[in-house]
């Protein structure tokens, strides 16, 4: 169908004062005595443009002033007030109807409500805007990589190996079980599609770490499933990972990285997405360009677990969660540690062992793992990574000591046999990036249908 985006009409001088065809949904109408205006959009821009029907052009109203109704429409563009340009209709063409009872007929509806009819909400300003800058930080997370020789590999979804050894996964079946059908939970898994058990990928590192051993620097992009049953709003069943993985790589670079990574992807948005950035400065979080500006132009904080348990300790605030050495860290206290203590982004390093995953690198002193993660304020955590453990022994050992099955980790544990060398990643959740970037307060509002506990549609 012959039309051009509006946000070319937009951005093309030459353009004006010819006829153009333009495509678009009626966003809002107004009809006045002599004159009808249109707000039309087709989710090229998240500004409308605006089409001027005089009531002797012979064109039909009735219809075209309904809210949601899928336009055609062809005109002279001519300038307007404020430096912009409208549509001066010559013909409209009729493409879809919207009745009545088309939901979206106020001109702001809470974001709860919106929740209820994912299909419909992206054609709010909102949902524009949200999904706009999306895109524009996926392109980002490609253009970085890539521009430092990372090879974007595409791991398997369907695994037999739990990454994170957190029980999270969602199992993939054909059959089902079926009480008494079978004597043990083996017998069940053989007669299952794939010969055993098998479920979706909680994380692509372990396929990743094969990759970057074999082409130095990789990176994922894809989505990631857990089970956890959190109901919060930063958990998704269903959230797409950003996962490089390095070698010949400590924990420093690691660290290096996350931080480049961030700011580049920050700094493009910026750059990229002028007009999204002030809506949501506008309506979602006041002073969010000016954080953002602060965020990519200073440093980014570093603590240790131990000096982060230290302070928290001292802290002036009763925690729902108490704190001693060796807890996890809530969102509570990580949203202490990165607003109160720092105000900005802060990675903490160097956790205990026994609350961190098996794959690890064993710092020196026994204790503790070269783990790293990235709290921003706001959010809370964003990034979780590590150098890996590299050592066949210690990794094996590690996961004994969990009790963990070696069958299924058999070819990451070869990595180790062969030609081993320090390396490390990091997993981002694009999701979390996402909320951190626009303002947005709830994680379902950056995905296009949330996967949560009891919602699927
Ligand atoms: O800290 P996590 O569990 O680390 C890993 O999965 C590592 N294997 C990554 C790696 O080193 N390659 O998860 C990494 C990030 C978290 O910091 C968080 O941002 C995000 O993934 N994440 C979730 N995002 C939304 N919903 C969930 N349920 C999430 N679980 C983790």
């Amino acid at each position: 169908m012959q039309h051009i985006d509006i946000k070319e009409i937009f951005g093309n001088q030459e353009l004006l004062n010819n006829n153009v065809t333009v495509c678009g949904w009626v966003r809002t109408a107004r009809d006045s005595k002599n004159v009808a205006f249109i707000e039309l959009n087709d989710g090229t821009s998240l500004k409308h443009l605006q089409i001027v029907i005089e009531k002797d052009s012979g064109i039909q109203l009735e219809q075209c002033l309904k809210l949601g109704t899928a336009l055609k429409v062809e005109g002279k563009l001519v300038p307007s007030a404020n430096n912009i340009v409208e549509i001066n209709a010559s013909s409209i063409e009729v493409l879809g109807t919207a009745p009545a009872d088309y939901p979206l007929q106020k001109k702001r509806h809470t974001l709860e409500f919106l929740r209820t009819m994912p299909h419909l909400r992206l054609r709010t300003n909102t949902f524009n805007a949200v999904f706009r800058v999306r895109s524009v930080m996926a392109a980002a997370i490609h253009e970085f990589f890539q521009s430092k020789n990372f090879v974007y590999v595409n791991p398997p979804l369907i695994t037999g190996s739990d990454c994170e050894g957190a029980g999270e996964m969602f199992q993939v079946t054909t059959i089902g079980y079926q009480d008494g059908k079978y004597e043990s939970a083996e017998d069940y898994y053989a007669d299952d599609f794939f010969g055993k058990k098998a479920g979706l990928s909680v994380s692509a590192q372990l396929e990743g770490e094969t990759a970057a051993l074999a082409m130095g620097k990789i990176y994922t992009f894809g989505p990631s499933f857990r089970a956890e049953n959190s109901n919060t709003p930063k958990h998704l069943a269903e959230f797409w990972h950003v996962e490089p993985e390095v070698a010949f790589a400590e924990l420093p670079d690691v660290i290096a990285l996350a931080e480049e990574m961030v700011k580049f992807v920050i700094g493009r948005v910026l750059e990229k997405c002028p007009q999204e950035m002030q809506f949501f400065d506008k309506f979602m979080e006041n002073g969010l360009i000016d954080r953002l500006t602060k965020l990519i132009s200073e440093d980014f904080g570093t603590i240790t677990y131990t000096e982060a348990i230290e302070l928290l300790k001292k802290a002036d605030v009763d925690f729902q969660y108490p704190v001693e050495w060796g807890c996890d860290l809530q969102t509570e206290h990580e949203r202490y540690i990165s607003e109160k203590i720092f105000n900005k982004a802060v990675f903490v390093t160097n956790y205990p062992k026994e609350i961190k995953s098996f794959y690890m690198k064993q710092n020196a002193d026994g204790k503790t793992v070269a783990a790293v993660d990235l709290l921003v304020p706001g959010v809370g955590e964003i990034i979780g990574g590590s150098e890996r453990e590299a050592d066949y022994d210690k990794l094996l050992e590690a996961m004994k000591v969990r009790n963990m099955p070696l069958d299924p980790y058999a070819d990451y544990l070869d990595l180790r046999k062969y030609g081993s060398v320090p390396h490390g990643g990091f997993g981002l959740g694009f999701e979390r990036l996402i909320m951190y970037v626009t303002g947005m307060a709830n994680i379902r509002d950056v995905v296009l249908y949330p996967r949560t506990v009891n919602n699927i549609r």
